[in-house]
């Protein structure tokens, strides 16, 4: 019965630590029995000192009989070093690489999961499950296992001694009182724990303000804030003091809770053990055996409690990185793959789409034709769902079925790496990773590609930047490097996007930091390269798609106007208001003397 009981739990097991124990529980399993045999080895070395002394206070021993004591206890100590060793080796390595194994699987998962996750979780929760959850788990596979062990062992063998030694009823009756020492120690352990964390929070409060005000001094002192960013401080600091006392106070208690509890045993030992005495049940040598049996008995008590309260933890931290690990990327894979070659050629028919979890609609029946080897260009003011259409060609959010075709096959039904090996994508955000500028611009192509970093480092127009910089493309960018500024960002991230050669080449409005003759000539000289690869841009400057061979005007999620830049001129509509005004812009420009 028990056993099917044990079972059953074993098979709701998480997977993760299921299919780790079904790979490790041998190691376990040895790792236990080194520890038990430490704690068992532990006692023989004074019981043989003991004899030995007896022996040699009746002198019924010779040198060589010493000698041979001394090395059996020199033996002993050997065997507890190497089982010493075993265990530690053999546990707390499993569970580090339990640790390490749960940290690649989560995160295998993060890059698997679509951008739709990223926007509903935050990055400082995810950061936490990488650390403290995993500490967690680590803990209750490591030193929760070996107290248990330590704890479990050292109370059987003392409750053992006790009743056998001594006498059981008395052995029964003293230990009344333990188990609560194990509930307070799990209470407390609990409590402590939560004003630990609180601690830490606090804590990171008061150096995330101390760091904002270092860093955005400049600002605090031009706002005249000072007052308000001392009074800011002030609170966090004092609520600092306050999480830290909650803490202290429980310590506190504590201690005191335990001896009160321990000593409850001991004076019902006392009074129940002193009647024995007298009525010489047993001996007064066995009363005191037994007192010194008692006190060893409180500290695996308080282990006992301190295992559950790590069990319990762990399992909590399990199961929030189940969750993780369980999340559905929302752009499903599909049934029946089509690994299609994509030359270029885009169909979107009547699609409309809002984002997950959103209802409002931000993309209003949107039909396009691209064809292979098209210049296309696409504009609009801000908020009009350009980089949405880009996210869908990404397939980083799902399509509705039926909408957005690639060489006439449905995108839901091209697996999304195929996809995304023939495109290659700036996106609007320039993002750099901390590592040498010539990295970057590899990161997403092999090292063979390391000769061509300078040719497209010139197409983005930042060669000369580079080269100016102390150590040239070896210059390391970011934390521990050097700053660059906004238009040198987004051309390293776009010589990162055009070192890919892919058919389909999309810029997402990734030249905004830059001034627009720059941009104008990026891709004229980009067009050029490519010659029968399909190019998508996005831009607000209308000068730069001149030559484009389609225009698409978007507003408020939906295509006002679509043809080439000469037509969209020629109509009276929101592409020739936005041309004449960025026109005009223009001549104040020059005219303002430059
Ligand atoms: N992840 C998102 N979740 C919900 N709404 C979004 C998300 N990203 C963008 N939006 C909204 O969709 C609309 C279109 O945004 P976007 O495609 O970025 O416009 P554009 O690129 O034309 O400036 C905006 O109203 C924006 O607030
Ligand atoms: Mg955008």
């Amino acid at each position: 019965m028990k056993i099917k009981g044990v079972l059953k739990r074993v098979k709701k097991l998480d997977p993760l630590l299921k299919n780790f124990l079904k790979r490790n529980w041998s190691k376990y399993l040895l790792g236990i029995l080194a520890l038990i045999a430490v704690d068992s080895l532990q006692l023989v070395p004074p019981r043989l000192l003991g004899i030995l002394v007896d022996k040699i206070k009746g002198l019924s021993i010779n040198l060589n009989g010493i000698i041979v004591y001394l090395v059996g206890i020199l033996l002993v100590a050997g065997g507890m070093f190497l089982c010493r060793f075993f265990w530690r080796y053999l546990i707390r390595g499993t569970a580090i690489r339990f640790a390490h194994h749960t940290r690649m699987e989560l995160f295998k998962k993060l890059l698997e999961l679509s951008q739709s996750f990223f926007d509903f979780t935050p990055s400082g929760d995810l950061m936490a499950r990488f650390t403290n959850d995993v500490r967690a788990l680590q803990m209750m596979t490591s030193s929760a296992v070996v107290m248990l062990t330590d704890a479990l062992f050292l109370s059987i063998v003392t409750f053992t001694a006790m009743g056998y030694l001594v006498n059981w009823r008395l052995t029964l009756i003293a230990c009344i009182p333990f188990p609560l020492l194990a509930l307070v120690s799990l209470t407390f352990g609990k409590l402590i724990h939560e004003r630990f964390m609180q601690v830490q929070e606090r804590f990171s409060d008061l150096t995330r303000i101390a760091e904002e005000t270092v860093s955005g001094i400049r600002v605090v002192k031009s706002c005249a804030i000072e007052d308000t960013m001392f009074g800011r401080f002030s609170n966090i600091a004092k609520a600092n003091i306050r999480s830290n006392m909650n803490l202290v106070k429980i310590w506190g208690l504590l201690y005191p809770l335990f001896e009160l509890i321990g000593g409850s045993g001991v004076v019902i030992a006392l009074i129940i053990g002193g009647k024995m005495v007298i009525f010489g049940t047993i001996t007064l040598g066995e009363f005191v055996t037994f007192n010194v049996y008692l006190g060893m008995l409180i500290w695996p008590m308080i282990a006992m409690g301190w295992v559950l309260n790590v069990i319990q933890r762990g399992r909590a931290s399990l199961k929030r990185i189940r969750k993780i690990l369980d999340e559905k990327s929302l752009v499903a894979e599909p049934e029946s793959p089509k690994k299609v070659q994509i030359h270029g050629n885009i169909d979107i028919h009547n699609l409309t789409f809002a984002y997950p979890g959103n209802e409002r609609i931000v993309l209003k029946n949107i039909n396009m034709k691209i064809r292979k080897g098209w210049f296309v260009g696409i504009t609009g003011k801000t908020g009009s769902g350009k980089s949405t259409l880009i996210k869908l060609l990404l397939k980083m959010y799902p399509a509705p079925n039926g909408t957005i075709f690639l060489e006439g096959v449905d995108i839901n039904d091209i697996p999304e790496e195929h996809l995304r090996d023939f495109v290659s994508y700036v996106p609007q955000e320039p993002f750099l990773f901390s590592t040498t500028i010539k990295e970057n611009i590899l990161f997403s192509v092999e090292e063979s590609f390391g000769e061509q970093v300078e040719e497209y480092a010139k197409l983005a127009q930042v060669h000369e930047d580079i080269t100016g910089f102390p150590d040239g493309y070896d210059t390391v960018v970011g934390e521990r490097g050097i700053t660059l500024s906004g238009g040198q960002k987004q051309r390293v991230t776009l010589a990162r996007g055009l070192i890919k050669p892919a058919p389909v080449v999309i810029l997402d409005d990734c030249l905004s930091a830059v001034d627009v003759d720059t941009e104008q000539r990026i891709i004229d000289e980009l067009k050029k390269m490519l010659g029968e690869r399909t190019l998508i841009v996005i831009t607000h400057r209308l000068k730069v798609l001149a030559k484009a061979d389609i225009i698409y005007v978007f507003d408020d999620g939906k295509i006002v106007e679509s043809g080439s830049h000469d037509q969209l001129v020629s109509k009276d509509g929101l592409y020739r208001r936005m041309y004449e005004l960025q026109l005009k812009e223009e001549q104040v420009l020059e005219k303002s003397g430059d």
